[in-house]
């Protein structure tokens, strides 16, 4: 097995003497890459950001950016990364580097004040800079912002959610964010898209009793699965990498699974969509394109971008939080897990998956291998979530609807909530207050006055019991006033 490594910048670089556990942001900074900040080690600011080489969506090969507090440096063994200072082009001897576009575009338009956000901005601004479909949601005069959240040359601002600045008041940092233009022909980060990402390598990494593994295929996992009850399953990290840098978790053994190809497929079948549970949420919305709509509701509302880039629905599920937000929706997708372990498959509806606080019926040798949903979908769906801020936040509480309504009468209810019991729940007996009855301002009330007791929502330092029980049946009394008229019309 080759040394572990990573390409930084364009040079191999071994990740030796880093410890297992050490992260990229650490791994950079001891070797002088101090350009990538350390803000949060938590994945909410952003100032870490860096990009990495990963399978495209619409080209062989994405920039995407990602939190590299949470991640591994093992887990990038044979990837390629570009920091802040990889982005400019270095000059002649005693001259200095020539600024990368966004990096020129920040610096002219006051995007940068004391200048420590400034790198984990540039390399989130970059990789939408690279968005191979970025230039297509262009306005074609160029001259209008396409709406307060897409400038006039398709720049996303999304991209920028999981990025904070305390000095500039995001206005300049905006203005330059849609002041880029596309890439040059000659500009080798673009061109390095018209090639593959490199392949995923078999990684051993060890130190004193500690090691990070990544298998090739999905049965080798599996078999050490099983050999290794004590393994820690990581994907994105975006969970993992929390709990390493705020409770200095350590485990023996943690394995990766993010790029096994088993679990990164998306099929779409007669009577189900197969969503494979290591695709991260980005590859997933973009990949879907808005085909499941509850979902395309779901991922803008998910942390931010940075988060998706990395965060995956098996890691959502597998973490069991009740207060995630994919299994509301899930739920009311009436979703199913697909577990694999040695041996063979189980399906599991979700329903039955959660046993409790942060427990399931998956075993400690089985890996959720995807999320199937089924066809058709019920034409009326909603995803509200309650947070205290409207994007990067975690839920108080998350409702997912998903309603079949045929000529005004409620055929079919499904409702999925999170944050009001000690795991994600179906809200039973309000479904079975719909079914049946008129889409009317009656049943609705009767209806939100039912789903205003269901679980048993606690109180914490988010939100009280009664908070959350009352948006709950707000949350109802909203879908009915947004699909009132869509329904009769
Ligand atoms: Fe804040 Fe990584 S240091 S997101
Ligand atoms: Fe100071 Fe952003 S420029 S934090």
């Amino acid at each position: 097995m080759v040394a572990a490594r990573i390409t930084v910048n364009g040079k191999e670089t071994p990740i030796s003497p880093a410890a297992p556990h050490t992260t990229v942001l650490d791994f950079l900074r001891e070797r002088g890459l101090t350009g990538t900040k350390e803000g949060c080690a938590e994945g909410e600011c952003g100032a870490c950001s860096v990009l990495v080489a990963r399978p495209g969506v619409n080209k062989p090969t994405d920039w995407v950016a990602v939190n590299a507090c949470l991640v591994p440096a093992a887990a990038l063994d044979g990837q390629e990364v570009i920091t802040s200072e990889g982005l400019a082009t270095a000059g002649e001897p005693g001259t200095p580097p020539t600024l990368h576009p966004v990096q020129e575009e920040m610096a002219v338009r006051g995007g940068s004040q004391c200048g420590y956000c400034t790198p984990g901005f540039i390399c989130s601004m970059a990789s939408e800079y690279y968005r191979p479909d970025r230039c297509a949601h262009a306005e074609s005069d160029g001259a209008h912002e396409v709406d307060g959240e897409h400038g006039p040359n398709g720049f996303d601002l999304h991209s920028l959610s999981g990025n904070l600045c305390r000095c500039t008041g995001y206005r300049p940092i905006r203005d330059a964010a849609f002041a880029v233009g596309e890439p040059a022909e000659d500009d080798p980060l673009a061109q390095r898209r018209e090639q593959s990402p490199p392949e995923p390598v078999a990684t051993e990494y060890a130190q004193d009793d500690r090691v990070f593994v990544r298998k090739n295929t999905l049965a080798e996992t599996l078999q050490l699965l099983r050999e290794r009850p004590d393994a820690v399953v990581v994907a994105g990290s975006t969970d993992f990498g929390v709990e390493v840098n705020i409770r200095s978790r350590r485990e023996d053994c943690v394995v990766a699974i993010d790029r096994l190809p088993e679990l990164r497929e998306l099929r779409v079948e007669d009577d189900f969509i197969e969503v494979g549970a290591a695709l991260s949420l980005t590859e997933i919305e973009r990949k879907l394109d808005g085909e499941v709509p509850l979902l395309a509701e779901l991922f803008p509302q998910f942390a931010s971008r940075l988060i998706r880039n990395g965060a995956t629905l098996g890691g959502n599920l597998g973490t069991g939080s009740p207060i995630g937000d994919s299994p509301p929706v899930l739920l009311a997708l009436e979703a199913s897990l697909v577990l694999a372990d040695a041996d063979g498959e189980r399906v599991v509806p979700l329903a039955d998956y959660f046993t409790g606080y942060r427990q399931s019926v998956r075993r400690p040798d089985e890996l959720i291998r995807a999320v199937r949903i089924p066809l058709p979908l019920s034409p009326v769906t909603a995803f509200h979530k309650i947070a205290k801020r409207r994007f990067d936040d975690i839920s108080s509480v998350a409702v997912g609807f998903a309603l079949d309504i045929e000529g005004g009468i409620v055929r079919k209810a499904r409702i999925g909530l999170g944050g009001v019991a000690a795991t994600p729940i179906r809200a039973l007996a309000t479904e079975a207050a719909l079914e049946g009855k008129p889409w009317s301002a009656e049943t609705v009330e009767a209806a939100a006055r039912v789903l205003r007791g269901e679980g048993t929502p606690m109180s914490d330092h988010r939100a009280s019991d009664l908070y959350r029980s009352a948006m709950l049946g707000q949350s109802l009394l909203k879908l009915h006033a947004q699909t009132t008229e869509a329904v009769s019309s």
